[in-house]
């Protein structure tokens, strides 16, 4: 398939344009390098000896993304594309909301148009809220708490609208739960601009030495050591869940929860890390972060049963990835 990824030389958009070309899938990226690097194209080429065609374009701009729809035929689109910092999404709600829906606006209009069936969405276990995990596909969604996870919200009722006007428009809704890890090269992963919001980017900072000890937020939940739970996977399984969706996309709108199934505290990854690394992580326990849940884990039956996708990494492997690729980046720019 001639797929475009949007996104794509983000952290999960160039794990899937690794996964998907060695499927033997042609892959065109478009991303406009808010959030990434150019040089990522080199290494992806690096690892699977093939350069995907690249456009260096903000998918919110119609005519930009029309010229990709008329040089190739478009045959699936997988969109990553977006700003996904909750805490910017508060101080900035304008931005996340144009950035995230325009851009999902953009490129269904011109799937319809071009006669592109298969439209592939990088949703978020946040659309849930505050709800008892495991979490279902069909539970019915909560209000989010900040403007990113209304975006995802807003985008996947705008996707399911659309798929239900036109019969020959099939999507699928991803819900990603806590993505870790990176590539077992060391050359592709996850580095934030700035001072890490996330767990495992922020442990990596600290284990280097970049960054004088872990904040733990809170150890008073109602989980078993009092920290957070998550349903931590590796990037490179949810890398291959996208491949499973677009190759598996049936009519109508499919929505499937990627996660492995498992809840995961914050002191529980921490200690893994130290163990698997054989490196310490200094840590101090402070208040709760407003805005957090206790458990959040995913019921992944469904993507198990229709994809025929299930992750297969461990927190082990996820720990140790993630520092290999720690090692081999520069200094945090500020
Ligand atoms: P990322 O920031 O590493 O990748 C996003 C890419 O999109 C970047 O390369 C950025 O330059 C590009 N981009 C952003 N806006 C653009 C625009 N208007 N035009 C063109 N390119 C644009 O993020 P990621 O972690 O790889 O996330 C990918 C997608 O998955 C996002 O939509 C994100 O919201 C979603 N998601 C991520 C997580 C997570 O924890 N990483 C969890 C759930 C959902
Ligand atoms: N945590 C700390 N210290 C830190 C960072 C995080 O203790 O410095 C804890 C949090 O309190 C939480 C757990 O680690 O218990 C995971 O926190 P993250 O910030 O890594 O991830 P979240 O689950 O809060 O959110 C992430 C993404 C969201 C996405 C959500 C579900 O940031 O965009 O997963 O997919 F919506």
């Amino acid at each position: 398939m001639n797929i475009l990824v949007t996104g794509g030389l983000g952290f999960i958009g160039s794990h899937t344009v690794i996964e998907l070309i060695k499927s033997n899938h042609t892959v065109v990226i478009a991303d406009n390098l808010i959030n990434s690097k150019i040089d990522v194209l080199n290494k992806i080429e690096t690892v699977v000896n093939v350069r995907p065609t690249f456009y260096q374009v903000d998918v919110t701009n119609e005519l930009d993304v029309e010229e990709i729809f008329t040089n190739h035929k478009i045959e699936g689109v997988i969109h990553f594309a977006g700003l996904k910092s909750v805490g910017e999404s508060v101080s900035k709600p304008l931005e996340y909301y144009y950035n995230n829906l325009v851009s999902t606006m953009v490129l269904s209009k011109l799937c319809l148009k071009y006669g592109v069936e298969k439209f592939v969405f990088s949703s978020s276990a946040t659309v849930y809220g505050d709800q008892p995990s495991p979490l279902k596909e069909e539970v019915e969604l909560k209000r989010t708490t900040n403007p990113y996870g209304e975006t995802k919200a807003m985008s996947e009722r705008i996707l399911t609208d659309i798929a239900n006007a036109h019969e020959k428009f099939a999507v699928s809704l991803l819900r990603y739960f806590n993505p870790v890890g990176a590539h077992e090269s060391g050359l592709l992963g996850e580095n934030p601009n700035g001072i890490p919001n996330n767990l495992m980017p922020f442990v990596t900072k600290v284990a280097k030495g970049e960054l004088p000890k872990l904040t733990i937020f809170g150890d008073d939940y109602d989980t078993v050591d009092g920290t957070g739970v998550r349903d931590y996977i590796h990037v490179v399984d949810l890398a291959k869940g996208h491949v499973k969706a677009i190759e598996n996309l049936n009519k109508g709108v499919n929505c499937y929860n990627l996660g492995t199934g498992k809840g995961t505290s914050v002191l529980e990854m921490v200690n893994a890390f130290m163990r698997v690394n054989q490196v310490a992580v200094p840590y101090e326990i402070v208040d709760r972060r407003p805005g957090d849940i206790a458990t959040c884990y995913a019921d992944v039956s469904k993507a198990e049963y229709e994809l025929d996708w299930k992750a297969e990494l461990t927190i082990d492997e996820m720990v140790r990835d993630a520092w290999n690729f720690e090692q081999k980046q520069g200094l945090i720019e500020l």
